[in-house]
């Protein structure tokens, strides 16, 4: 039976991480659509027209070594604020929602736009100082040179962007449970999240 986990929130809130550790738990299939948005927004930075670069979208798009770069995320969230671009990956993020064997899709938009229909809906969020924290220390860790200074502008600038634009901006679904992770470690965060599909999987 399909079963659905829409998981929303701002960059680096810990939603990937919470994503992918509920759907190996449960045997969900995992779509990180902040990863779509980064393929075109590359496409973009390559030269291609943002829509057409949506439209023509294509599995092996995901695989480019550029995408998880402040670069791609920067394009990503430029291109996310075209209706057309939304629209033209709409149906695919849809039918990964429909999947048999339960799905959980983390974004932006999934609990509002893609899958009000959702068996779960959570909200990750975490303070804007603490979420620029652990871009900083990834970023670090994979050998960037940056400084924390540059990750919190960066990450403020996405998010006005995100939660500002006019369709599908960042939000909470009305019936989306917060998580405010500021203070956990990524422990009690998938606690509080497998705490809640439990309730809604009876
Ligand atoms: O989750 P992420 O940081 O990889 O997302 C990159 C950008 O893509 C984000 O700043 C806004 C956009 N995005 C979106 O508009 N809707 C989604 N469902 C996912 C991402």
């Amino acid at each position: 039976m399909a079963f659905t986990v829409a998981i929303d929130g701002p960059a680096a809130s810990g939603k990937g991480t919470i994503s992918r550790q509920i759907a190996a738990r449960y045997g969900y299939a995992h779509l990180d659509t902040g990863l779509l948005y980064r393929a075109v927004g590359q496409k973009v930075l390559d030269g291609a027209e943002p829509v057409e670069a949506a439209r023509a979208l294509r599995p092996d798009d995901l695989n480019h070594p550029g995408l998880r770069g402040a670069d791609a995320a920067q394009a990503a969230s430029r291109v996310a604020v075209i209706p057309d671009v939304r629209r033209a990956l709409l149906d695919f993020q849809r039918a990964f929602a429909r999947r048999a064997g339960g799905a959980v899709l983390d974004g932006r938009d999934i609990g509002t736009v893609i899958c009000p229909d959702a068996n779960v809906k959570l909200y990750i969020t975490a303070s804007d100082s603490v979420r620029a924290a652990r871009r900083f220390a990834e970023l670090q860790a994979g050998g960037a040179d940056t400084t924390f200074e540059a990750v919190l502008a960066d990450l403020r600038q996405r998010d006005t962007r995100d939660q500002g634009r006019a369709t599908a901006p960042l939000k909470p679904a009305v019936d989306a449970v917060l998580i405010d992770t500021s203070q956990m470690d990524i422990a009690e965060a998938l606690a509080e999240a497998v705490a809640v599909i439990e309730r809604q999987r009876g």
